[in-house]
């Protein structure tokens, strides 16, 4: 087992203007690093993912939750490989200079460690997360050139700081949310994606996955996923609105979708049987057309 993120201290805030930047590592990212461990237990081609550094990163509680939830961890190896693919084949197709891959709230995301892609990989996370995850993970080299900007996306915005740390925007990028909208307040998620499309360069791209309002709403989703709603606002960790309106966000900031799909319908793409559905998260894929926002 790595090392325990209540080691980085449990329970205390520091505050950050007019919001709290939680001080201890995110338990949410521990759980899915879990699930990702998990997959190294099923036989291709169900496993669909290989990360062998996620148990550096989890601890027993995590892994507990997360071999209590089959359904979990079906849509975290769903929603990653379908990542590692978005990546690979983004990076694939571009002429020099190397491409820019960035993580928005990245948390224990083991890519720069086990994706050997010609890409530089900038993540962004809460500092307290960062922290543990480069002690966690310091006996590992990554695959790739691996900058780590640690910023709250709910207090500050992200654009300085990574140009800061070397993000070039003129560079072909994909930015990846994996896990994160539905983590964020409306406001907050709205401009993050206002963020990126300052970030990016037409034809640059950003994958993520959400929450279907309808999960907000009541109904058929809420039962099987009321027990990890529970755990995560426990934690400190509540899912919030994220983008209500997707889409609409999307086209207002100059994104063409062009994937967007529930995961647990994913699988035939990997040669599997599609799953019953148990939670209400979709992934999609969206191309900048070009710069709304100026400079
Ligand atoms: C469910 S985890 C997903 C982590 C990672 N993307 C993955 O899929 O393994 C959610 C991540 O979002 C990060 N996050 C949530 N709110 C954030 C904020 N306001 N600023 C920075 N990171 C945030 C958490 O710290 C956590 O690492």
């Amino acid at each position: 087992m790595g090392p325990r993120p209540a080691d980085l201290g449990v329970d205390a805030t520091v505050k950050q203007g007019m919001t709290e930047t939680p001080r201890r590592a995110s338990r949410s990212a521990a759980l899915v690093a879990a699930c990702r461990m998990l997959a190294a237990e099923l036989p291709e081609p169900e496993r669909l993912i290989d990360d062998p550094y996620a148990h550096l990163v989890v601890d027993d509680v995590a892994l507990a939750a997360a071999r209590a939830d089959e359904p979990l961890q079906n849509v975290i190896r769903l929603r990653t490989r379908y990542i590692d693919d978005a990546i690979r084949a983004f990076v694939a197709c571009q002429i020099p200079p190397r491409p820019q891959v960035l993580l928005l709230g990245a948390g224990f995301d083991a890519r720069a460690f086990r994706m050997d892609v010609d890409a530089d990989f900038f993540e962004v996370d809460f500092p307290a997360t960062l922290a543990l995850k480069a002690e966690a993970l310091s006996g590992v080299e990554p695959k790739v050139r691996r900058v780590a900007v640690p910023v709250d996306l709910a207090a500050a915005g992200f654009v300085d700081p990574l140009i800061g740390a070397g993000f070039d925007r003129e560079r072909s990028t994909i930015v990846v949310c994996e896990g994160v909208i539905n983590y964020l307040d409306a406001a907050t998620a709205e401009s993050v994606v206002e963020q990126v499309a300052r970030l990016l360069s037409p034809g640059g791209q950003l994958v993520a996955d959400y929450v279907e309002m309808a999960w907000f709403k009541g109904g058929d989703f809420e039962r099987p996923t009321g027990a990890i709603s529970k755990r995560l606002r426990d934690g400190g960790e509540p899912l919030r609105d994220g983008l209500p309106d997707i889409h609409g966000t999307l086209d207002r900031h100059g994104f063409d979708v062009i994937d967007d799909e529930a995961l647990e319908l994913l699988p035939p793409r990997y040669g599997l049987e599609p799953r019953e559905r148990h939670y209400p998260a979709r992934m999609v894929t969206t191309v900048r057309r070009s710069r709304a926002t100026p400079a």
